[in-house]
This record gives C-alpha cells, sequence and structure tokens, in this order.
C-alpha cells in the first residue's frame, strides 16, 4: 500500500516537470496584454477590437467614451442647485460639481467602464484607491445620468471600487492592503485593461515567449483553448462574470480559465419558483438563466458558444442567432409545425423574438432627470423558454 502511494507520488512529479501543466502564478508579469497576440492572430485580434469586452474597463479617453460634452447636453441636475457637469480640460475629463452656480469639486474620469451599449460608468483614482463617480452614461435616453443603485437627488462622491468589479471589468488588475480577500489599494501600472484574450485563455506572457522563441514549432504551448476543456470549465471561463450574484472565497483574480469556478465562488443557484414569478434578475447572469434551460439540461454539449462566436461582435443579428437555434430545431421538422409557428411569416429569423426577449433589467436602471421612477436598461433573458405576453404582442403585430 505503502509503496504505490509513493510510486504515484513520483509519477506526478515527473510529470510536472516534463510538461507543460505546471500551477500558474498568477501576477501581472505572467499577462502579456493582448496587443501582443496580434503579431500571430491578427485575424482574431482585429475582430476582438469590435466587441463589447474590448470596449469596456478601458482609460477614460476621449474615444471610448460615448456621452456628450457638448454645452446643451453635458449636465445633469440632482436639484435646481446641484449641477454636475462634464467637461474637457487640459489635464483631462472631468465631472464638476456645482452648488448653486459655484464651483464645488472637480473629478477625473480615469476609467470608463462599459461599452456604452447600455452606459457608461467612470472610476477615479484617489491615491491608489478608485471610487466610482456620480454620473453615468445612460444610452437608451441619450443623457447623463445619476449613477445605477445611488441616492436620489444627492451627488456621492465616495463609493469604493471592489476588485471584482473590476474582475468583470478589465483582465487583471494587482490589488494591496484590507483583508486577504478585499484590498483596498490597486497598482496603477498593474492593470491589464478591458477584457482582453487572456482573460479567456489565461495569463499569457510565456505562451508569447516560447511562440517567439521556436517559430518553426506550429502547435501551441503555454495558452488555454476553452474549446478543449470540459463542458463545466467551458462554461466557468464565462460564469465567472456572467454568473450574476456569487459570494467569493478566494481573491478576485486567482480564478483562471482551466480551473473550476466552484472552488473560487459559491456559486448562486437561481431557483424554479422565482423563475416562475419572474422574479428573477436578469442582470449579468445569463449563465444562471440558460441553466435552467430545457436546451441546456436535454443537451450534454450546450456551452456559451453553441450560439456566440466570441470574437466577433454579433450584436443585433437576429437572423444568424435564430440559424444556431435551427441548427438543433431544424424549422421544415414535422415537430416545428405548432399553431404558433404556423401563423408567423419570415419564422426562420425571429425564434429569439418570442423565446429569449429582451427585457427590463432591475440593477441597470438609472433616474433621468427629473423623473420619479429609475428607467432600466434592456438584458436580454437567457431562459430560453415560453414567454405568452411576449408571443401575444409579436402575434397582434403579424395581423
Ligand atoms: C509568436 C507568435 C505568437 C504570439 C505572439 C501569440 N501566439 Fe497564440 N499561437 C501561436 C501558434 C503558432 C499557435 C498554434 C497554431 C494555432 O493554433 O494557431 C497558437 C495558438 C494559440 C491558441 C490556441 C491554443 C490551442 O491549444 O488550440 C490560443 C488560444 C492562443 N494562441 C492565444 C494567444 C494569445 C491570447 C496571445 C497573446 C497573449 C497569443 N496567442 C500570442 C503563436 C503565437
Ligand atoms: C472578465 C469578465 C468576463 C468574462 C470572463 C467574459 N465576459 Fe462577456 N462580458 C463581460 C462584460 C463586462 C460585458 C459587458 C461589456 C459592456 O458592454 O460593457 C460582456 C459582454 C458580453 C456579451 C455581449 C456583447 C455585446 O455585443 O453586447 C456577450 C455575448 C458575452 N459577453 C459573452 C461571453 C462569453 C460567451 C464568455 C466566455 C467565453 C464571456 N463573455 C466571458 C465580461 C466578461
Ligand atoms: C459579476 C460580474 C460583474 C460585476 C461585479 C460588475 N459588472 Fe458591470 N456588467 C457585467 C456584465 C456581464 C454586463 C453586461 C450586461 C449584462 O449582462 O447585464 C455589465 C454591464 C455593465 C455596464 C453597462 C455596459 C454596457 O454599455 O453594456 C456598466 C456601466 C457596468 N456594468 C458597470 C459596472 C460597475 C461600475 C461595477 C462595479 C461597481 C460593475 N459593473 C460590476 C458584469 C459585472
Ligand atoms: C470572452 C472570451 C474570449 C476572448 C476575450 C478571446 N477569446 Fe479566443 N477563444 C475563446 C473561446 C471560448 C474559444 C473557443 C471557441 C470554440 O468553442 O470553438 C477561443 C478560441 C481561440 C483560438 C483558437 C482558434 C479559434 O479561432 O477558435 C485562438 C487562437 C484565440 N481564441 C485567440 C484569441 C485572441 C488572440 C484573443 C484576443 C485578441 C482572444 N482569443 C480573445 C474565448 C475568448
Ligand atoms: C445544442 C442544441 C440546441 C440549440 C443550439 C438550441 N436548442 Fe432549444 N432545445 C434543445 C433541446 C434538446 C430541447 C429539448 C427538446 C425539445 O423540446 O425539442 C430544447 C428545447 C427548446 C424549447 C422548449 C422549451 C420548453 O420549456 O419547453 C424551446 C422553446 C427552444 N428549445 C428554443 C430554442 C431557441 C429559440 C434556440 C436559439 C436561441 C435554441 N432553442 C437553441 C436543443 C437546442
Ligand atoms: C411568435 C412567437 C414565436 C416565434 C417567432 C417562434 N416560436 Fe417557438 N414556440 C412559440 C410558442 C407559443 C410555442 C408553444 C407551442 C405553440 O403554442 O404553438 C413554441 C414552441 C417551440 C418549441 C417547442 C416545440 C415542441 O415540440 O413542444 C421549440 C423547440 C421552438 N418553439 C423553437 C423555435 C425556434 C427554433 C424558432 C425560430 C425558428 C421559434 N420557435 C420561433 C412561439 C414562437
Ligand atoms: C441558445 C442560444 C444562446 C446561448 C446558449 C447563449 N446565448 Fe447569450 N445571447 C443569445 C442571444 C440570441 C442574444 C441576443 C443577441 C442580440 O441581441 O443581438 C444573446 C446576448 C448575450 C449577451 C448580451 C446581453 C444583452 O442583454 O444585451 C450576453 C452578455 C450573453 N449573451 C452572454 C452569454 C453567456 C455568458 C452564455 C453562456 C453562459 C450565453 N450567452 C449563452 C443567445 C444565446
Amino acid at each position: 500500500m505503502l509503496s504505490l502511494v509513493v510510486s504515484v507520488f513520483v509519477l506526478v512529479q515527473c510529470m510536472n516537470n516534463a510538461g507543460e501543466k505546471i500551477e500558474q502564478v498568477v501576477n501581472f508579469a505572467a499577462y502579456a496584454g493582448s496587443e501582443k497576440c496580434m503579431s500571430c492572430h491578427k485575424d482574431v485580434y482585429d475582430k476582438h477590437l469590435k466587441t463589447a469586452h474590448f470596449l469596456t474597463g478601458q482609460p477614460a479617453t476621449e474615444n471610448f467614451i460615448t456621452g456628450s460634452f457638448k454645452k446643451d447636453s453635458n449636465s445633469y441636475y440632482y436639484s435646481p442647485d446641484i449641477l454636475v457637469q462634464m467637461q474637457k480640460r487640459d489635464s483631462g475629463l472631468y465631472q464638476v460639481i456645482y452648488y448653486k452656480g459655484e464651483e464645488k469639486m472637480a473629478i477625473r474620469k480615469d476609467i470608463v467602464i462599459g461599452s456604452g451599449v447600455m452606459g457608461q460608468s467612470f472610476l477615479n483614482w484617489r491615491h491608489n484607491r478608485l471610487f466610482q463617480m456620480p454620473v453615468t452614461y445612460f444610452t437608451a435616453a441619450a443623457q447623463w445620468s445619476n449613477s445605477p443603485g445611488f441616492p436620489e437627488g444627492k451627488v456621492m462622491t465616495d463609493r469604493p471600487i471592489t476588485a471584482r468589479c473590476l474582475e468583470c471589468h478589465v483582465t487583471y488588475a494587482e490589488g494591496s492592503g484590507g483583508d486577504t480577500l478585499e484590498p483596498v489599494n490597486f497598482s496603477r501600472d498593474k492593470i491589464i485593461y478591458s477584457v482582453g484574450c487572456e482573460k479567456c485563455h489565461g495569463p499569457a506572457a510565456k505562451h508569447v515567449e516560447f511562440q517567439t522563441n521556436n517559430p518553426a514549432v506550429k502547435t501551441a504551448s503555454f495558452v488555454i483553448n476553452p474549446a478543449k476543456l470540459n463542458r463545466q470549465q467551458q462554461l466557468d471561463v464565462c460564469a465567472v462574470c456572467h454568473g450574476g450574484k456569487m459570494q467569493k472565497t478566494k481573491p478576485s483574480f486567482a480564478f483562471v480559465p482551466g480551473k473550476n469556478l466552484a472552488d473560487y465562488f459559491i456559486i448562486d443557484s437561481i431557483n424554479n419558483l422565482s423563475l416562475a414569478g419572474g422574479e428573477v434578475e436578469m442582470h449579468g447572469n445569463q449563465y444562471g438563466l440558460l441553466r435552467k434551460s430545457k436546451c441546456f439540461t436535454a443537451t450534454s454539449t450546450m456551452t456559451c458558444s453553441s450560439c456566440h462566436n466570441i470574437h466577433e461582435n454579433e450584436r443585433g443579428k437576429t437572423g444568424l442567432f435564430s440559424a444556431r437555434c435551427m441548427s438543433c430545431h431544424p424549422s421544415n421538422s414535422a415537430g416545428f409545425k405548432t399553431a404558433t409557428h404556423l401563423l408567423v411569416t419570415g419564422i426562420e429569423k425571429k425564434c429569439i423574438n418570442c423565446h429569449m426577449p429582451a427585457q427590463e433589467s432591475r440593477a441597470i436602471a438609472v433616474y433621468l432627470q427629473g423623473e420619479e421612477k429609475p428607467k432600466a436598461a434592456l438584458v436580454r433573458s437567457h431562459f430560453v423558454g415560453m414567454y405568452p405576453d411576449v408571443t401575444k404582442k409579436i402575434l397582434d403585430n403579424e395581423k
């Protein structure tokens, strides 16, 4: 018995020494940055620049900001006396707070969070700490607004940014101070901006180094291709950011692709009851909702890649998504001709209108100027199923 244990131990050691599957050290130096991938993966890189992943979590320069700085549309009034204005100054882009016409505080936008599909929030450095700024741009209304979850009628400037907020919107940020789970400080020069290549492929400085030094080698080393992981690990690559509310058990950024998410978080599960009652928050929980769908439970292969070609910006291509549904649900099959389906013209391009409708988010909702109720962004439900009210509306429009 004893000898068996020893020999297994030796084998593991040998494999570690010979192979590349040694424990990854996750730190700033382990990352190369997406620009380094361009020379050898130009096609993927060029497409990636157009995605929401690339556009989120960037330095707050003009080319990444969608909201207006023009005189007639650069303001948000918290009350008739309290105004926040967006201003370009020599040292950057600012939110300037006025009380009764007098400037009280000017805060620089240092980091922009959000591609602008729904909206953009801004972060500001104070020493080595990051704070969320009071005003957010809300795309659906093309207006500046109070930041989501901020108190009504009052300017808040001291909401600290957690490592978890950054974990979902940048590739890597090095934290320090605080307790082991929650740092209070971040290093300004140790951030890998945007949701870049290495967020889904793991830290890849070694891959870059190896392939650069060995140009004759046409196979890859020291990098993860999610397609080669098991199904749960493939889902985990996305669920770290698309799994909704989860309580972490290890520091943010410790999880990297190829690991099991359950070793890093207590993963929230959506129960059927809340689904039936329509009480589920759709924001950022594509994973939880999909996992409850029949498409997912009745197959052993469905992952996010069944419907998403992740390197491309495919937003709005309803017909393309419907084609992906029909790879499993061909519209020429006998079972497809249901009573409702027979009433719809051009159904081949409309699957998601009825079965994955866009619904109001409760998390991304803001107070627009002078309005008493918050206005919500629309998010696409990933519970693939039946939505009778939505279907009824669409059928009414068919008539
Ligand atoms: C010096 C050239 C070079 C650079 C730079 C480079 N790669 Fe690669 N990469 C390769 C080669 C060669 C392969 C193997 C052939 C292929 O799959 O394209 C590869 C394959 C891959 C694969 C597929 C791995 C697999 O097992 O199927 C991924 C993912 C990848 N690279 C990601 C990256 C990322 C991310 C970066 C930037 C951080 C990067 N590469 C930079 C040369 C490079
Ligand atoms: C670092 C966290 C993170 C990871 C990992 C991640 N995403 Fe995202 N993803 C985001 C964020 C944040 C957004 C919203 C970006 C925005 O609009 O500002 C987003 C947006 C998207 C969108 C919407 C694109 C659009 O055009 O609006 C899709 C689709 C998506 N992700 C799919 C995936 C899939 C599939 C995976 C896994 C292969 C994945 N994501 C991994 C954070 C992540
Ligand atoms: C668990 C991961 C996660 C955390 C934490 C998180 N976000 Fe997001 N965020 C997302 C995802 C995913 C989206 C894409 C919309 C969706 O799926 O609801 C998004 C969308 C957004 C958008 C809209 C972007 C757009 O235009 O589409 C903004 C703005 C935003 N987040 C800001 C923040 C800020 C600020 C924080 C921290 C205080 C934060 N988020 C924390 C995952 C996260
Ligand atoms: C949001 C996650 C995500 C991001 C960001 C991302 N990839 Fe990928 N990548 C994937 C997934 C998932 C696959 C496997 C696709 C599949 O299931 O077939 C993949 C596959 C690959 C492959 C294997 C060949 C192929 O095209 O399928 C290469 C090479 C690659 N990615 C390079 C890159 C590079 C370079 C970047 C940045 C410019 C990048 N990826 C950004 C998720 C991502
Ligand atoms: C990987 C294959 C696959 C893909 C892709 C797929 N489905 Fe499914 N789906 C299934 C299977 C298997 C079932 C269960 C058997 C059935 O009802 O046909 C199912 C069930 C369903 C159901 C019945 C749900 C219920 O609660 O009764 C609907 C509706 C549906 N799918 C719509 C879609 C739509 C819309 C898309 C595209 C956005 C899609 N599916 C993509 C495999 C898939
Ligand atoms: C106008 C809304 C609407 C559109 C568009 C639509 N469906 Fe449906 N679908 C329904 C309804 C409602 C049902 C339930 C059966 C019925 O009432 O006819 C259903 C049933 C289904 C089922 C379950 C069938 C079964 O065997 O029980 C699947 C799978 C499905 N749809 C897939 C699709 C796909 C794939 C598309 C696109 C090609 C699509 N649907 C387009 C409304 C729609
Ligand atoms: C059955 C098909 C299907 C699967 C599987 C799927 N998605 Fe989607 N997803 C869609 C469709 C359709 C849209 C809407 C695209 C659009 O509006 O252009 C979408 C949109 C999104 C968006 C943008 C959200 C918004 O409200 O605009 C995100 C983020 C996203 N998906 C993430 C994921 C992640 C993460 C997974 C895996 C856990 C996943 N998706 C699996 C079909 C799917």
